[in-house]
C-alpha cells in the first residue's frame, strides 16, 4: 500500500533542531507553535481513524513524561537496542522501513496519516529520500525560501516569548 509520509520540524535559521536533548529554544516555550505540532499531526483526515507519529528513541524522551505517548495518536518509537517499547510508547520498531511495515499490516485499519517527528536521522531519510509533503517552523527571522501555502496553516510571521517564527509547507511533487 502506498502511504504519504508527512514530515514536521521546527528549525532554527543555522538549521538546528535540538540541544542538550531538547529544542535549541529550551527553556523558553513555544505554545503556539505546539499547537500547531499537534493540529497538524493527531488531526486524522478519515474519521474514526486515527495518526501515527514514528519517532527516533531519543526523540521519545525529549517529550515530557507527562505528555508521553503524544495523545490520540499511535506512537511508534524506532531502535536498534530496545527490545521492548519504552514505557508509554505503543509500538517499537527496529528499523524505519519495519515501522513502515507495521503501519501497513497490523496498524493497516486503523492508521490514517504518518508523521515522522524527529529527530535528525529519520528527518534526513524523510527530507531527502521519502518526503512529499514536509511541515516546518522556521524559528527566528524569515528565512527566505521558496513555500507552499497550505490550507489552515498561517503565512504570517508568528512571534511568542521574544522569538520569531514562521511555518512554512514544502511539498515534494
Ligand atoms: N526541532 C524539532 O522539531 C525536533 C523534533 C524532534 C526532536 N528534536 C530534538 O532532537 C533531539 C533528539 O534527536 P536525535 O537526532 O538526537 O535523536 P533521535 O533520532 O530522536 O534518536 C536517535 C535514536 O533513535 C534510534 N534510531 C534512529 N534512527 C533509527 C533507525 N533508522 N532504525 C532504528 N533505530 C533508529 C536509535 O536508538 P537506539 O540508540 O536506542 O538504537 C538512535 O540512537 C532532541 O534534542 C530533541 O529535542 C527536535
Amino acid at each position: 500500500m502506498s502511504r504519504i509520509l508527512n514530515g514536521i520540524v521546527a528549525v532554527c535559521p543555522n538549521l538546528g533542531i535540538g540541544k542538550d536533548g531538547k529544542l535549541p529554544w529550551h527553556p523558553i516555550r513555544l505554545s503556539n507553535e505546539f499547537a500547531h505540532f499537534r493540529k497538524m499531526t493527531a488531526t486524522p483526515s478519515v474519521a474514526g481513524k486515527t495518526n501515527v507519529v514514528i519517532m527516533g528513541r531519543k526523540t521519545w524522551f525529549s517529550i515530557p513524561e507527562k505528555n508521553r505517548p503524544l495523545k490520540g495518536r499511535i506512537n511508534i518509537v524506532l531502535s536498534r537496542e530496545y527490545k521492548v517499547p519504552p514505557a508509554g510508547a505503543h509500538y517499537l520498531a527496529a528499523d524505519f522501513s519495519s515501522a513502515l511495515t507495521l503501519v501497513d499490516t497490523e496498524l493497516a485499519e486503523q492508521a490514517d496519516q504518518v508523521w515522522v517527528i524527529g529527530g535528525s536521522s529519520l528527518y534526513k531519510v524523510i527530507f531527502f529520500l521519502l518526503c512529499l509533503k514536509v511541515f516546518s517552523t522556521l524559528v527566528h527571522y524569515i528565512i527566505f525560501i521558496f513555500f507552499f501555502r497550505f490550507p489552515g496553516v498561517p503565512k504570517e510571521l508568528q512571534e511568542e516569548n521574544g522569538i520569531q517564527y514562521k511555518f512554512e509547507v514544502y511539498e515534494n511533487i
